[in-house]
């Protein structure tokens, strides 16, 4: 019970860590929360920054719910102890302690999550995000379509994680609230 009550925990530390924020102070570009959409995700940073601050603030946002997912799996901690740090690790990414309580969008995070819960399915995410980027170039399009569309790939890949899939991809639209009202008024960034 500890146990469990503790990596739920670390989940929720471990998406606290701000990468986008980290990356960008330590390579010396402005704070993403000041420019472009001002949000702290990697594609902001590859927005106001460059490729390579947008591939480590990705690799550290997937990384985070990956870990925080494949902990409790190597521990043979219960299967539910592994959902619960699912969402333990994307609402800390949302609502960070250590940045105020003003998280990213969630994206790069839950896709590690799926990644740690089922790599066909976080491999098949990365597929159709690479696609629906490269045919709308449009970052929030993308991730939208990936969330609209994950729920029915977790359906066919793995049918218990159905459930699971479907929060996350409802917490994710509610972060993007802006972009799709953007996306209706024609107002939304490219690359
Ligand atoms: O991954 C976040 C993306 O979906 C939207 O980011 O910066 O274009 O609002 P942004």
């Amino acid at each position: 019970e500890l146990l469990n009550a503790l990596m739920v925990a670390t989940a929720y530390l471990l998406g606290s860590v701000p990468s986008a924020i980290l990356v960008c102070h330590c390579m010396g570009i402005s704070d993403p929360r000041q420019q472009g959409s001002r949000n702290p995700g990697a594609s902001n940073v590859l927005r106001i920054g460059n490729r390579k601050a947008a591939f480590f603030t990705l690799l550290g946002d997937m990384g985070k719910g990956w870990c925080a997912v494949s902990l409790p799996q190597w521990l043979n901690l219960e299967p539910s102890t592994a959902s619960w740090a699912a969402l333990a690790v994307l609402i800390g990414h949302l609502y960070p302690l250590f940045a105020r309580f003003h998280g990213g969008k969630g994206v790069a995070t839950a896709v590690g999550i799926c990644l740690a819960l089922s790599p066909p399915l976080g491999i098949i995410q990365i597929i159709l995000w690479g696609t629906l980027i490269s045919i709308g170039r449009i970052a929030s399009l993308a991730s939208i379509g990936c969330a609209l569309i994950s729920p029915i790939i977790a359906w066919l890949v793995q049918p218990n994680l159905l459930m699971p899939v479907l929060l996350i991809s409802l917490l994710l639209l509610t972060t993007h609230r802006e972009n799709i009202s953007k996306l209706i008024h024609g107002a939304e960034s490219r690359f």
